[in-house]
């Protein structure tokens, strides 16, 4: 698609990124300057003509990048118009990966090319360690493309602030990949048990984990081996570091900005608050040569609209245990969510709540679990304490697609017709300011207050 269909001077493309920057449409059938539009089918997106696809680049072709392409692959009218990647084997592998499926990108080392060359981008993912993010991000928006970027925005905050600031003047949007916002299994679990229809009571009490075996530090096949000019061209010490990057104070934040990045912005979403201060525990206990802490405690206050609330947050790098969930507890209940919903996806009712079975026949949540007395096992002793325990009530939302996929979906309509972005860069700027404090917290030993306008960019 040619951006040749100039009408009263101006282009579809004109439209989709003014439309980017909020005129928002409401339509369902009609005509986009002369040609037909068609919407299909409420939460799948919109079915487009062929000539209606998007065009995006996808900048950084790692693990994560190549889970956005499989996601963009399965949703309609996305081409994947060019990619940059600074190391050969990223680019060979998706560019492989996306020919399979039809799709030609142009392949490029350097962003920056890459931006010169292509003049038919509806938008751009960015998919690079957090250290780039800014840099990218803001060229990008710079070139009046709307942005998907990957989280954390940054490892570091002043710079996070540049992509907020730049999203605002520029008009464009900024989506950043805390993708749990978009999860319709979420949303459900927050938007309508926690927060519309109250049935855990009160919340008090946030506990989240990311917790993760040993690992050793991630090698690379030695014909791909970036000769250091170029490494150091594009501000790598060593292939150790590029490979491990998460590691190392000039490129990311640590597991705790790594991992707790998702779960830390969902104690802000349940308790509809900011923290107000944050005190924590780490070390590098168990990984002399990495930089950041490998083990980390935090606890958050909050004041929230029903009262005073805390939340327990750990990751661990030295054991699996338990895997990664995030939990809400309030009087009448809790609600434990993962988006591996083996590990969570369910919510207890204390034995005083109202009663839960009205929720069942609307279909918020469904029938109680067979109590735990009822069990045949010879192993369980069971007493008072075990009849006294809260019940335990599966959620009923399922994701049949990547978990990455509604929230790139939300970009593309946030583009095509205007519907708000789920994780905007103001949004994510408060979240990163709570999980970036942990980092100076675990240095200094302190109890660290916030400012309300800590939190704004
Ligand atoms: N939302 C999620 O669930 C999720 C999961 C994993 C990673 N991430 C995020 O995705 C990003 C990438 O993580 P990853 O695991 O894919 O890392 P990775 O190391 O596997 O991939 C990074 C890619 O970026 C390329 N790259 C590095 N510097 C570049 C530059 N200046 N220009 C262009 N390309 C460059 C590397 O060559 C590599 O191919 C990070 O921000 C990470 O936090 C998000």
């Amino acid at each position: 698609m040619e951006d040749s269909d100039k009408k009263d001077g101006f282009s579809r493309r004109d439209f989709l990124k003014t439309t980017a920057a909020g005129v928002g449409l409401a339509m369902t059938t009609g005509k986009l300057f002369g040609r037909p539009f068609l919407l299909t089918g409420a939460g799948q997106g919109r079915t487009v003509m062929p000539s209606d696809e998007l065009r995006v680049a996808l900048i950084g072709a790692g693990e994560q990048g190549r889970v956005l392409l499989d996601c963009c692959l399965r949703i309609p009218g996305i081409k994947i118009a060019a990619l940059a990647d600074i190391w050969e084997y990223s680019r060979n592998y998706a560019s492989g990966y996306l020919n399979k499926y039809g799709q030609t990108p142009h392949v490029y080392e350097d962003y920056k090319q890459l931006l010169n060359s292509e003049k038919d981008l509806d938008a751009v993912i960015i998919a690079t360690p957090d250290w780039v993010h800014a840099e990218q991000a803001n060229a990008c928006l710079n070139h009046g493309l709307p942005v998907y970027c990957e989280k954390e925005m940054s490892n570091s905050l002043d710079q996070a602030r540049t992509m907020v600031e730049t999203a605002r003047r520029t008009g464009r949007l900024l989506q950043i990949g805390h993708q749990r916002r978009s999860n319709p299994r979420y949303i459900h679990a927050i938007d309508k048990l926690l927060h519309e229809r109250q049935i855990i009571g009160r919340v008090m009490i946030g506990y989240a984990q990311w917790n993760r075996a040993r690992a050793e530090m991630l090698s690379w096949p030695k014909k791909y081996t970036i000769p250091s000019e170029i490494l150091h061209r594009y501000g790598y010490n060593s292939m150790e570091e590029f490979r491990n990057w998460r590691w190392f104070k000039k490129y990311g934040g640590g597991p705790i900005v790594d991992l707790g990045s998702h779960q830390i912005d969902l104690f802000s979403w349940a308790f509809k608050a900011n923290p107000k201060s944050v005190v924590a525990s780490g070390g590098i206990d168990y990984y002399p040569q990495r930089e950041w802490y490998d083990n980390v405690m935090v606890i958050y206050e909050y004041d929230t609209p029903t009262g005073a609330a805390r939340a327990f947050y750990q990751v661990q790098t030295t054991t699996s245990h338990g895997g990664f969930y995030e939990t809400f507890m309030g009087d009448n209940g809790s609600l434990v969510i993962s988006e591996v919903p083996q590990r969570g996806d369910w919510a207890y009712r204390e034995a005083h709540a109202p009663d839960w079975a009205p929720l069942v026949r609307e279909g918020l949540i469904r029938s109680e679990a067979p109590p735990i007395q009822k069990v045949q096992t010879k192993n369980v002793f069971v007493d008072v304490r075990v009849t006294a325990e809260a019940g335990r009530w599966p959620l009923p939302i399922e994701l049949a697609k990547p978990a990455h996929q509604p929230h790139l979906e939300n970009f593309f309509e946030a583009i095509r017709r205007g519907v708000p972005l789920n994780c905007p860069a103001e949004l994510a700027y408060e979240s990163a300011v709570a999980v970036l404090k942990v980092n100076e917290a675990v240095r200094n030993h302190a109890y660290l207050k916030f400012r309300a306008e800590d939190f704004k960019a």
